[in-house]
């Protein structure tokens, strides 16, 4: 037992290390964050690469008010799609947002990936919540 520790010990700065080195490749754009290459891939066509959307088509994500008060249906909106009218900064949308079919680990990831870069938001989800979630969705 004892003697595990010591190696525990002596190793934990070289673990320290290499923490260290991949948290600077997720830091330096050399490991992408999986959140943004699925965000990349299924979303940054209609919603923009910096997620400003498009004139009065596609609603923004950046500062989008109503993906902030309503973090816990986005899991929802991205499995079901939605197309009713909505408000978003002020500015009224009504088009046709098709189901995206992503599991819940991706769905967690690009939330997570959202609520970070758009949102300026400390709020994060799991892909157990988005499971969770996904139970519970009304149709659109
Ligand atoms: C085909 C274009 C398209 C794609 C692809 C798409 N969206 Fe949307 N999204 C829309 C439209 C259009 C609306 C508004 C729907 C309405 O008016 O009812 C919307 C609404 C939203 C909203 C709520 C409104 C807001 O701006 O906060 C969120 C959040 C959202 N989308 C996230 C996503 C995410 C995350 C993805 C990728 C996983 C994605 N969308 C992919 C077109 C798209």
């Amino acid at each position: 037992m004892k003697s595990k520790l010591i190696v525990l010990l002596k190793f934990s700065p070289l673990l320290f290390l290499i923490g260290l080195f991949v948290f600077n490749l997720f830091n330096y754009g050399v490991l992408d964050d999986p959140g943004k290459v699925l965000y990349k891939h299924y979303c940054a066509d209609c919603h923009g690469e910096n997620g400003e959307g498009i004139k009065q088509l596609i609603p923004p994500l950046k500062n989008s008010d109503m993906a902030l008060t309503h973090f816990d249906s986005i899991a929802c909106w991205i499995k079901n799609g939605m197309s009713h009218q909505i408000t978003v900064n002020g500015k009224v949308y009504e088009q046709t947002m098709y189901p995206i079919k992503i599991n819940a680990v991706e769905t967690a990831n690009v939330i997570n990936y959202i609520s970070k870069e758009f949102l300026q938001s400390d709020k994060l989800t799991t892909s157990a919540k988005v499971t969770e979630q996904f139970k519970k969705c009304t149709s659109d």
